[in-house]
């Protein structure tokens, strides 16, 4: 495959990952593009229903298969996710509540028993405050999770500190990028898990963008640096910039550029902010679909003009 420079090479050890999913892994093109970064993460293969998809059977395989790749080829590991209202077994989602507890309890230790020392960092609860959050103090979302066990996430992390004290544990969430209000309601909850001594080391911001919706540069600055005075770290954790038209013009490539590097320059003035990850190698990968153009490589896996403006930020 043609030669390209390299993100990876410009990051001076600064974590800057990529979503994968094996069942791309055939092909030359996506791997070749995949070797851009120096991080990883499993876009689908970790989750709940996929490691424990009848309860008790634990089946680590394609997990296990992208960590060996992320190995090869000399990148790190984040785990996503532990506990997550979406991607969760029907099984689990009809127990009783202390049924449930136990699960969740059972999921944790199992899984990070078996991933101890070798994954950095774990998403340990994803998406659990509500969207209509406004800013004013934050509303759970009302999920089997939240229905049967009101302190489940408090659960999940003290669980997660007990089974593995040096993993970091980190809580995820989107909407999180200073457009909305739930930004400042994510915020607020995670400040008020460190007044109470709950074990969180640090936080991810999503960050499903588009083109005509994206974060203010100071924004979204100021937000990570409101998290690092907290004394957590913060990883951009999903990036995506979808196109409202196909991005084909020079002007909306641009823009979408800007959009990617204004959150790449966030996290890097920001000492606390230690990782960056796109969700998805390319546009044909992307969850959003081909057409939102929301990637950093084009139909063939070549770097689009997008790629070159992160490039120009390290
Ligand atoms: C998405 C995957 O990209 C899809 O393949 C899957 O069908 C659904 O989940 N927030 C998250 C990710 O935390 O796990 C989601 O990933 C995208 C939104």
């Amino acid at each position: 495959a043609e030669a390209y420079e390299l993100l990876k090479d410009y990051s001076n050890g600064f974590r800057i990952g990529v979503a994968t999913n094996t069942m791309h892994y055939n092909n030359g093109n996506y791997v070749n593009a995949m070797k851009a970064f120096n991080y990883m993460v499993a876009e689908n293969a970790c989750k709940f229903v996929s490691i424990q998809g009848s309860k008790g059977r634990f089946n680590f395989n394609d997990c296990d298969n992208h960590l060996k790749k992320a190995n090869e080829l000399g990148m790190a590991f984040r785990g996503h996710a532990l506990i997550w209202h979406s991607m969760a077994p029907n099984w689990i989602q009809s127990e009783d509540s202390q049924t449930m507890r136990n699960s969740i309890i059972n999921h944790i230790t199992t899984v990070l028993k078996h991933y101890e020392g070798k994954i950095d960092a774990w998403d340990v609860v994803n998406e659990a405050i509500d969207d209509s959050s406004n800013g004013n103090g934050w509303k759970f979302r009302n999920s089997f999770l939240y229905q049967k066990n009101k302190d489940f996430i408090d659960l999940a992390f003290k669980t997660a500190r007990q089974v593995d004290p040096k993993v970091k544990l980190f809580y995820n969430d989107y909407n999180t990028e200073g457009i909305y209000g739930k930004s400042e309601s994510v915020y607020q909850f995670v400040a008020d898990m460190k007044k109470r001594n709950i074990p969180i080391d640090g936080v991810g911001i999503q960050y499903h963008v588009s083109v005509q919706n994206q974060p203010q540069l100071s924004k979204i600055t100021d937000l990570i640096g409101r998290y690092c005075k907290l004394g957590l770290e913060v990883h951009i954790t999903e990036l995506d910039v979808s196109c409202q038209g196909a991005c084909n013009s020079g002007d909306e490539q641009n823009k979408q550029g800007q959009v990617f590097s204004n959150a790449l320059k966030a996290c890097l003035s920001n000492s606390c902010c230690t990782g960056f990850l796109v969700w998805g190698v390319g546009d044909p990968d992307s969850w959003l679909g081909q057409d939102k153009r929301g990637l950093l490589f084009d139909g063939s896996y070549k770097p689009k003009a997008q790629y070159n403006a992160l490039l120009n930020v390290l």
